[in-house]
């Protein structure tokens, strides 16, 4: 079958198209109904099925001889360690700590926080939840404490699970202190932390409170899986929104297992047996989907890298793993091959490796800029395959199907709509809008399999960010067009949300942050194009007036504030004082035309500007200090 014909009968079946791909997992019991709308009459999928998330990465594989295939490598260039673990190994290791899990109490249903680094005891820690239906939360290791403290005050952990320390190059993350700081902030009670201490940092345990996590597991008996409702959550992923509280993003056990199969077979196009590495972060969904659920549940081999593209220990780092582990396939954000072109732009260190196992590389989390495209395949000589998708999504939505048909690669195009993704560019007023004219990406009812189908305990927010927006459709907060041949280019956010580095981050709750300085009477964030990491964020401040600070001061508490309570992957390093913001007259901040002052793009000011003038006097500000492009 040819990608359009699978893809209509997506759209035009969905019930009977799922129902196929369901089938290709091992289900306790098969679904009764494959769609369906629940209490909030919202759509859901494959009622009465029962199933475990983890049996399906683990068990399953062991059960039917894949036992002694290695299941994860973890490769740590920045604590000088390879370790393999087989699919035996790895369940055991998994039962193991689910045991110690359920020793502590866990059920299913419950929720238990993970802040930890890029090591096998976080996968090791997800799956254990998994096993048990407890429902997961990793919180990224570059967020503050605050950030911490607000995703345990809304998740209501009954446990977190830790590490000692993280490594960023070669800087120690001290991960208890900023524990300690989100559990004092929080108002919600943790009964007890697990902590895995690590070689070069040993973490000092509070009496009654924290446990040494080798020494529970050496006493523990290992935990079976507990079968689960399809709909069951199997984690809780919390996304940047448009306000300074983020989304936390619900992924149910059923939906999510046939989206991750089906994504291995058509998206990735990759079999049991291959090595799939995805390059990026346990904390983001991508690490979700693509380092721990899908490659296991394909009974593929995959990669854990605790390192950076560059410096760890240099440009090479990513062409040393891919011929060292035979990766088959590699998934990254286009940020990281900038940051090895400019590191490397004559590719020395790729001339160094050999990677004929290499068949595919897939990018995603920002846009990829035509000229990062093209030295990649220029380089290479395979297909560089530009994807798009969300959090919420969980799996691509936009793609070129490697495992069914590849069609021509248009560079700044994600490709086509992935079956089961009715992807319309809508205008104002909800028209579909013609061929190459820009819009809103949005998504007809009902979502894949795999999708959000709900907010953490939110489903008003949840109605409103998503849906209420263009009734009948899912709004992605994207903006985008089609072209004539189905193609489709995203061309940005259309709210408040940054990606920089690939890193999804809201410039609200920047804002906050910056808003709280005793001097500043109002402020925006907003996010300016870079070279290096696609987006940064730059704060403009307007002073209280009588503040005397001087602006070097002011933007180094600024900086700091901002680093200490959202986290350095902000990578908030700039603030300029302003007379005044952009306004219209009833009080909204103009905040895309300043970015388009910034990025040197053609703008229309609204008729309800409050002044004109205002804007003439940024372009000379930004000039001045160096602001943008
Ligand atoms: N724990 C603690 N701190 C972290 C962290 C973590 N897990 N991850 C990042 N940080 C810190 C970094 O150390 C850095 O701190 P600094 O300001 O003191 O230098 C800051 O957050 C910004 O990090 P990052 O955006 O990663 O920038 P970088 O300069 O260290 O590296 C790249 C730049 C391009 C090499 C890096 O961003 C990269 O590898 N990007 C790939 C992104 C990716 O995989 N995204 C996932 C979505 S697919
Ligand atoms: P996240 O939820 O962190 O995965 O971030 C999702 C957002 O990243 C999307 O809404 C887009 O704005 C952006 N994004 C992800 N992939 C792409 C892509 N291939 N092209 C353009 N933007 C992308």
């Amino acid at each position: 079958m040819n990608y359009q014909d699978f893809y209509n009968e997506s759209i035009d079946q969905p019930a009977a198209f799922w129902e196929k791909q369901a089938q290709k997992l091992d289900w306790f019991s098969f679904p009764e109904e494959v769609l369906y709308k629940d209490e909030h009459d919202l759509y859901r999928w494959f009622k009465g099925g029962t199933m475990n998330t983890c049996y399906l990465a683990l068990d399953y594989h062991v059960e039917n001889g894949r036992g002694d295939q290695v299941a994860i490598i973890y490769d740590s260039p920045v604590t000088n360690q390879i370790q393999k673990f087989t699919y035996k190994e790895l369940l055991e290791k998994v039962s193991l700590f689910a045991g110690v899990l359920k020793a502590k109490g866990v059920q299913k249903g419950d929720t238990i926080v993970i802040y930890m680094p890029m090591i096998p005891e976080t996968v090791i820690a997800m799956l254990a939840c998994a096993r048990l239906g407890a429902i997961h939360s990793v919180v990224f290791g570059g967020f503050a404490a605050h950030e911490l403290a607000i995703r345990i005050d809304d998740a209501r952990p009954k446990l977190l699970l830790t590490a000692s320390g993280g490594l960023e190059i070669t800087r120690i993350i001290d991960y208890m202190d900023i524990v300690n700081r989100a559990i004092e902030e929080a108002t919600h009670q943790i009964e007890a932390c697990i902590v895995f201490q690590r070689d070069f940092l040993e973490a000092p345990l509070k009496e009654g409170r924290d446990f040494d996590w080798v020494s529970l597991t050496q006493n523990a008996k290992p935990a079976s899986y507990v079968p689960l409702e399809a709909s069951a959550p199997l984690y809780i992923l919390y996304t940047s929104g448009t306000t300074g509280k983020p989304k936390g993003i619900v992924r149910e056990n059923g939906g999510h297992a046939v989206a991750m199969k089906f994504s291995m077979d058509y998206v990735y196009g990759i079999q049991a047996g291959e090595v799939y590495w995805a390059a990026s972060d346990v904390g983001w969904v991508v690490g979700h989907s693509y380092i721990v659920y899908a490659p296991l549940i394909q009974g593929c081999t995959s990669i854990l890298f605790e390192g950076k593209p560059i410096k760890t220990p240099d440009a090479g780092t990513f062409w040393r793993i891919i011929q060292e582990h035979q990766v088959n396939v590699f998934f990254t954000a286009p940020t990281a091959f900038r940051a090895i072109k400019k590191e490397d732009p004559n590719s020395e260190y790729l001339k160094q490796y050999q990677l004929s196992t290499l068949r595919t590389i897939f990018l995603a989390g920002e846009r990829c800029d035509v000229s990062t495209l093209n030295w990649l395949s220029d380089t290479l000589g395979i297909p560089i395959i530009d994807h798009w998708w969300q959090t919420e999504s969980g799996s691509p939505m936009i793609s070129n199907l490697a495992g069914m048909e590849l069609i021509p690669i248009k560079p700044g195009s994600a490709g086509k709509a992935v079956p089961g993704y009715n992807i319309c560019i809508l205008g104002e007023d909800m028209q579909e809008l013609g061929a190459n004219e820009e819009g809103a990406v949005a998504i007809q009812l009902p979502l894949a399999p795999g999708c959000l189908p709900n907010l953490w305990q939110d489903t008003a927010r949840f109605k409103e960010s998503y849906l209420s927006p263009f009734p009948g459709y899912y709004f992605s907060g994207d903006g985008g067009y089609k072209d004539e041949d189905g193609y489709i280019f995203i061309t940005g956010r259309i709210d408040d949300i940054i990606n920089v580095a690939g890193h999804r981050l809201s410039t609200a709750e920047m804002e906050e942050v910056v808003a709280s300085h005793t001097a500043v009477a109002e402020c925006a964030v907003i996010g300016i194009n870079d070279p290096l990491k696609g987006q940064i964020p730059v704060g403009f401040v307007v002073l209280k007036s009588g503040m005397t600070c001087t602006e070097v001061e002011l933007e180094k508490e600024l900086i700091s504030m901002v680093r200490d309570q959202v986290g350095p992957v902000a990578s908030f390093k700039r603030a300029v004082v302003c007379n005044r913001l952009p306004k219209t007259r009833s009080g909204k901040i103009l905040r895309k035309i300043m970015r388009n002052i910034a990025d040197k793009v053609s703008y229309t000011p609204p008729s309800t500007i409050e002044d004109m003038s205002v804007l003439g006097e940024l372009e000379t500000l930004m000039l001045e200090k160096h602001i943008g492009a």
